[in-house]
Formats: structure tokens, C-alpha cells, sequence
């Protein structure tokens, strides 16, 4: 048996499955296909860009693992990928296949792919068997982990969608050898966010880390990705519908979420997004009492290179986009902020703080 790693993710809504994390997942993964999937054939949705780079590694892998594929349906790549149209060519193509409700859903790709495939899966005949196969880190340690799915709309991102938790998950790091410098700091941005959530220690390994000397070293990205997927599975195992504290997992998420509708979804990665409105959320933090030193999440600036002059001078507008985003009320904008490392909050905050931590952010990042 080869190296991996196997997590369990024990969802607060009682699903219960594996993670595998490692350099070389094929056997644990014919494994697991054959005790808990049981089905041979399946659906692949994967990602147009993965396809490309990986087509005979991943079709190798499904045939070793005795799977007829019954469709192979490939997403373009990009955010404007999770949207209705490529929803409905899914459910389309799935119901011109003949697909049963016990067959198989296995999602191929990053977190586009994986958020877009698993709400088709989701929603099929109500729910088929899901199997995530993240090949981004963004998706390793984020967006395949504790069952969110969805879709955008131009008001707002992941407005459609479900909570449905997979079968499986399997997060195979040599995908990443192939991934490009920008995608690999869109996936640093979450590790990032884990860190103040819960493990002051990550930030001092990221800083030692640029991504070159990452990318061919999977001790320190398994590692990583292995500390971030346990964090954020303690805190599926507590609110895997987020009806509390699963909240505090968009860190930065809501002052991102803005500036990427803002931008329709063109302008800013994910992460990227992220990572500015981290700054923003340690701003408003301290503007509340918290005492963080903005340099150690500065250090990564150079990481990023964020186009932001379209932003600036627009806050009004960020703001009301804010107010369509899921996690604000009828009362008012919420966000998740800091009382110091490791000790997350939700609160209410007015306008004016959410101005001005949005102009240090901007000055900090100009
Ligand atoms: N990415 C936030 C969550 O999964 O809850």
C-alpha cells in the first residue's frame, strides 16, 4: 500500500467519509471505489484545463481501478463556469446518458468544477453518490471539504446551491506539479485564513515557503494541506449547514465576495479576493480591539498581484453588494472578525467601519 494519509470528515449532519491525502492515492483508491462506491460505472465531470494536462494519468487510474466511464463531461475553465447554463448541459447530458440515481458522480477539477459538478450532483434525481477529486489547492484544502455546492448569479456569488457532503475525497499533490503560480497563492490565501482561525504555527511555515520551492516538495504542501482539511473538518463535525460557527470559515470572505461580483467574476481570483479581504477583516478587528501586527499578513503581498484601481473609489458600491451576500441579515451587514488568533467571531458591524477598513485595505495594498 502506498503513502497516503486518511482523514475522516464526520459531517454535525451525520455523513461520515474519507479524505486521503498524499503523493500516490491510486491503490487506496481502487479501494475505496470497490468497498464503498460498489458501482462501476460513473460520471466524470472535469475540468477543460485538467483534461488537457492530465487525460491519460486520470483515464489510467479509472481503468486500473476497474470504472467504466459512462459520460465524460468537460467544464471550460474559469469562475464563469459555475453558472446556470453549464448546469443545465450537465443535467441534460447525465439524463441523455441514462443515468441512474445510484450512479456515481466523481468531479474532477478545482473549485469551479467542484462546486458547478457537485450541485448537479446534488440535485439529479435528488442526490447521486458525489466523489470529489480536487487538483487545485484552493480546492485540496477548501472548497471539495464539508459538502457546499453551488452556482453563481450576477448578484451574488454561490446564491443556488446545497449542502451535500461526498462519498469521498481524494487529494492526490501531484496534480499540483502543473499548476500555475497564481492558482497556487489563490489556494496559500485559504491555508492563510486557517491560520488565524485556529494555527498561528501555519503562517510561519508559509513564510518560509514560495511557491517554487514548494512545488516540487510535498512534505511541507502535504503537511499543509493535511493541517488545513483537519481544520476545517472540526468545524464541519460541529456546523456542517452553518447554522453557527461554520460561519467563521469566510474570513474575509464577505469583503472578497463583493469585489469579485463587483468585478463579475473577471477580475479577481477567489483567493486573491480573499487575501485582500482578510486585510480588510484584521483592519475592522483592530478598529474592534484586536491588536494584529497588519505585517505578518503583508509579508505575502508581493504574492498577489492585484489590480485593484477599479475598486478604490468605488466602496459605495462594494458595500451594497455586501448586502446581498448570504451571510449578511435583515439588520445589516455581518462579518467574521478577530479578537486575537484562533478566537473568530460573527457581529453586526455598522457602514462606516466597513468603509474604512476597506480604504486601509486599499492603502495597504496600493
Ligand atoms: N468555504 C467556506 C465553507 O466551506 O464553509
Amino acid at each position: 500500500m502506498t503513502k497516503a494519509t486518511q482523514l475522516t470528515i464526520s459531517a454535525s449532519t451525520g455523513e461520515q467519509y474519507p479524505a486521503y491525502v498524499g503523493t500516490d492515492i491510486q491503490e487506496h483508491f481502487s479501494r475505496f471505489w470497490e468497498e464503498s462506491v460498489k458501482t462501476p460505472e460513473c460520471m466524470v465531470i472535469i475540468d477543460e484545463r485538467v483534461e488537457e494536462l492530465h487525460t491519460d494519468f486520470l483515464r489510467a487510474q479509472l481503468a486500473d481501478s476497474s470504472i467504466d466511464i459512462l459520460d465524460w463531461y468537460v467544464v471550460p475553465s474559469g469562475e464563469s463556469s459555475k453558472c446556470w447554463s453549464q448546469y443545465q448541459a450537465i443535467v441534460d447530458r447525465a439524463l441523455q446518458q441514462g443515468i441512474l440515481r445510484t450512479t456515481p458522480v466523481l468531479v474532477i477539477g478545482g473549485g469551479v468544477t467542484g462546486d458547478l459538478g457537485g450541485f448537479a450532483a446534488s440535485s439529479i434525481m435528488r442526490g447521486l453518490p458525489l466523489v470529489h477529486w480536487p487538483t487545485t489547492l484552493l480546492a485540496m484544502v477548501d472548497s471539495s471539504i464539508g459538502g457546499k455546492t453551488g452556482i453563481n448569479h450576477s448578484r451574488g456569488k454561490n446564491l443556488i446551491g446545497s449542502f451535500y457532503q461526498p462519498k469521498g475525497i481524494w487529494i492526490d499533490s501531484q496534480l499540483l506539479t502543473t499548476l500555475d503560480r497564481r492558482d497556487w497563492y489563490n489556494g496559500i490565501s485559504e491555508i492563510i485564513k486557517y491560520s488565524y482561525l485556529a494555527d498561528p504555527s501555519i503562517i510561519d511555515t508559509l513564510s518560509q515557503c514560495e511557491v517554487d520551492k514548494l512545488k516540487n516538495n510535498p512534505i511541507p504542501i502535504n503537511s499543509l494541506i493535511e493541517k488545513s482539511v483537519r481544520i476545517k473538518a472540526n468545524i464541519v463535525a460541529k456546523d456542517a449547514r452553518e447554522a453557527g460557527i461554520r460561519a467563521v470559515l469566510n474570513l474575509g470572505h464577505t469583503f472578497g465576495h463583493a469585489m469579485e461580483v463587483m468585478g463579475k467574476y473577471g477580475t479577481l481570483a477567489h483567493g486573491e479576493a480573499v487575501y485582500a479581504g482578510m486585510i480588510a477583516a484584521l483592519e475592522a478587528s483592530n478598529m474592534l480591539g484586536a491588536q494584529f501586527d497588519m505585517g505578518r499578513i503583508l509579508t505575502f503581498k508581493g504574492w498577489y498581484d492585484l489590480h485593484l484601481d477599479d475598486y478604490t473609489n468605488n466602496i459605495d458600491t462594494l458595500i451594497e453588494f455586501m448586502y446581498q451576500d448570504k451571510k449578511s441579515t435583515s439588520d445589516g451587514i455581518r462579518l467574521v472578525l478577530l479578537e486575537d488568533w484562533a478566537a473568530p467571531y460573527v457581529s453586526l458591524v455598522e457602514e462606516s467601519l466597513i468603509q474604512k477598513a476597506y480604504e486601509r485595505m486599499f492603502e495597504h495594498l496600493s
